[in-house]
């Protein structure tokens, strides 16, 4: 059996044409939606992301802002321009990239980000309205997998699901996505005993824990859908090294899932697609709001 792809770049392109004709609507009534980025520091993956953020704004007809600092920056300096940000109503949502250099604490700059601007979802008011299914703005990559997995027809009501990866950016959003959702989830780790006993019984595998080709076939239930989070690269030595690859041997896996995310192609391409539609989401509450 080959398991069938879940296709992120097809999906992301369908919800991103409906985004801009969105778009065009709200940029009608006078309101263009605008994305703040700040980048801390000179991480190398940080800068594509960010890159790739701008340009996604852009293809999309939203207005983004982009604020660089060295990587010596005082956290007062990003600070002062989340605060200039949070006043500014020409600007919907501010992200600030993560991971940030050690002389910041990234709660305190999360924090710091107005709740209604918090198009990344890490605010921990966002994060205990999501923990209560109340109405929030989503962390993007497990809400782009959700958006996978309904658009592959994967049930989830109901299904066994584990969580491989505890982060706030991935691993706890996607539990309370999928418990909300109503699967029964269980969230493994790098301290978890006998892991392929866990990934063996679920029936929807999320797979974030940064390890290249970590999960492999035998350790896949058949029939399960196996959703690859991770972006690495081939290590050295290896066949393919240097090439991209998830933290799924996606060879193996594919013979025994009964549905697969590629790497590249994958939840990346949701997970800025899904920042897309918060900042628009943002944007559409101010124009009514502003009665525009
Ligand atoms: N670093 C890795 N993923 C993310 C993300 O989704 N948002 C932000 N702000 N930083 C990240």
């Amino acid at each position: 059996m080959s398991a069938r792809i879940l296709d992120g770049n097809a999906l992301s392109a369908d919800v991103r044409a409906q985004l801009a004709v969105d778009v065009a609507a709200i940029k009608a009534r006078g309101v263009t939606p605008c994305l703040a980025v700040i980048l801390v520091g000179d991480n190398p993956a940080s800068a594509v992301y960010v890159r790739n953020k701008v340009a996604g704004c852009e293809k999309a007809g939203m207005r983004s802002l982009k604020f660089d600092y060295p990587a010596d920056a005082a956290p007062k300096a990003v600070l002062d321009k989340i605060a200039e940000l949070n006043a500014d109503p020409s600007v919907h949502g501010i992200l600030v990239q993560l991971p940030l250099p050690p002389q910041f604490d990234e709660k305190t700059i999360l924090e710091a980000i107005a709740v209604g601007k918090d198009v990344d979802g890490f605010h921990a008011e966002n994060v205990g309205r999501l923990s209560q299914g109340q109405r929030a703005f989503f962390p993007c990559t497990p809400h782009g997998v959700m958006k996978l997995l309904a658009a592959g027809d994967v049930e989830v009501c109901g299904a066994d699901a584990v969580v491989i990866g505890r982060s706030n950016i991935v691993g706890k959003p996607m539990a309370m996505l999928l418990t909300q959702a109503g699967a029964t989830v269980t969230v493994c780790h790098s301290q978890t005993r006998d892991l392929a006993a866990h990934t063996r019984r679920a029936d929807i595998l999320i797979v974030a824990i940064g390890r290249p080709l970590f999960i492999t076939g035998e350790m896949v239930k058949p029939g399960a859908a196996v959703i690859d989070v991770g972006m690495n690269r081939i290590p050295a030595g290896q066949p393919d090294a240097g090439k991209l690859c998830g933290d799924v041997d996606f060879a193996s896996a594919r013979e025994v899932a009964g549905a697969i995310t590629p790497v590249p192609g994958g939840v990346g391409p949701m997970t800025i697609t899904m920042l897309l539609a918060n900042t628009l989401e943002s944007a559409q509450r101010v124009a009514n709001t502003q009665g525009a």
